[in-house]
């Protein structure tokens, strides 16, 4: 599909992107040459004067200068129940592409989405799309007799959100993937979970299901790489897809720690891989990361396996406790980190000129089947 570009509002030009785009994709270049200063103090005076049409809503990874403006911050589950139920006329999604898809088939018909940057997108959501998923689900029809449900994380394209809703299946996030599983085992007898093989796996081992029986369906190869007989044995077929970012934290990471600084927690995300999590003192989404460390007394340490604008955040905001990427590198979502404020300046004047810009907008027939998959997950979490 075809988006326009416009620059220095007198050219255009054409990219491709997700489907679901139709506006215009980058603001005018003025923006792009103002300085820092200048954009912030131009936000700060739109963001008060815009407060009762726009919403903001920030994922924890965005960067200080971005969570500054939000309204709310949260984890997907706490930022789509959010947009469900704001009533203001712009939810400014400062996240990724798949989260504002979300917000956009939870809200009212009267309200808009906007992305700030469009090309803020997921790498692993990218890791799965309909076509692949399509010719899973129809290999598994033909090897297996059992009930299979389909389980996509919320980092997923809203067509595989669709393709669940179609399919008797649910969504899950990061904070509810326990309860949405096991409810998800009450209604068949295996899973076919997407895109993120590691919460897949951590997640069922955490409930008892043991490693041997879960296979991984890897798209690239023929018939996932997968034989019949591995799939009838199998409770859970994972997906080959993982998040580049988390894949960052290792066992040596771990290693290194309990041997120099044993006093020290870690702490991780479910997107780490399983010999991570499994290693770890506790796992948990970002919401529960935060209030974790909130929780914990003073004088506490903490090596923290997510991504580093948030660990960076919780070091500055909790002096009293010792706070360290548990990473010697920095694990950054670049594509999180995408979302500006010169962009989010050009999408707020773009609302005040009254023709907003960046808007996502997910086709009805998608909608119509993700939602009931999106609110089938909110009725169990
Ligand atoms: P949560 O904030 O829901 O834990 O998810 C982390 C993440 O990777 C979002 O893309
Ligand atoms: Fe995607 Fe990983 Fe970035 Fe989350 S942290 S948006 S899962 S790439």
């Amino acid at each position: 599909m075809d988006l326009k570009l416009s620059v220095n509002n007198s050219k255009t030009t054409s990219i491709n992107f997700h489907d679901n785009v139709k506006d215009d994709y980058l603001p005018s270049i003025s923006e792009a040459e103002l300085s820092d200063e200048k954009v912030l103090n131009e936000l700060d005076q739109l963001h008060a004067e815009l407060r009762d049409q726009v919403i903001v809503l920030g994922h924890h990874y965005q960067q200080d200068d971005i969570i500054r403006y939000a309204d709310v911050t949260g984890d997907s589950l706490a930022l789509a129940r959010e947009a469900k139920a704001s009533t203001r006329r712009y939810i400014m999604f400062c996240g990724v592409h798949f989260m504002a898809e979300t917000a956009d088939i939870l809200k009212r018909l009267d309200q808009t989405v906007i992305l700030p940057d469009l090309h803020a997108g997921c790498s692993m959501a990218d890791m799965a799309n309909r076509q692949y998923i399509d010719q899973a689900w129809s290999t598994l029809e033909q090897w297996t007799k059992a009930r299979v449900i389909p389980v996509t994380y919320i980092n997923s394209d809203a067509k595989l959100k669709a393709f669940v809703g179609d399919h008797h299946g649910v969504i899950c996030t990061s904070s509810n993937a326990e309860k949405i599983i096991r409810w998800a085992f009450a209604q068949g007898e295996k899973l076919l979970f997407f895109p993120d093989q590691h919460l897949g796996r951590n997640t069922c081992y955490k409930m008892g299901i043991p490693l041997d029986q879960m296979v991984v369906y890897n798209p690239t190869m023929w018939n996932g790489g997968l034989t019949p007989e591995q799939v009838h044995k199998a409770k859970v077929i994972l997906w080959y897809g993982y998040c580049s970012v988390h894949q960052g934290f290792t066992l040596e990471h771990i290693k290194r720690i309990r041997a120099h600084r044993p006093e020290t927690t870690v702490i991780v995300h479910p997107e780490c891989c399983f010999d991570v999590t499994h290693n770890a003192d506790v796992a948990g989404s970002t919401n529960f990361i935060i209030d974790y460390i909130r929780k914990a007394p003073a004088g506490t340490s903490f090596a923290v396996g997510t991504e580093i604008n948030l660990v960076n955040r919780l070091a500055r905001e909790f002096p009293d406790k010792t706070i360290f990427s548990l990473s010697p590198y920095q694990c950054l979502c670049t594509t999180m980190y995408r979302i500006r404020p010169r962009w989010l300046l050009a999408t707020y004047r773009a609302i005040k000129a009254g023709s907003p810009i960046n808007i996502i907008r997910v086709d009805e027939d998608t909608k119509r089947s993700a939602l009931v998959a999106l609110e089938r997950m909110l009725a169990i979490s």
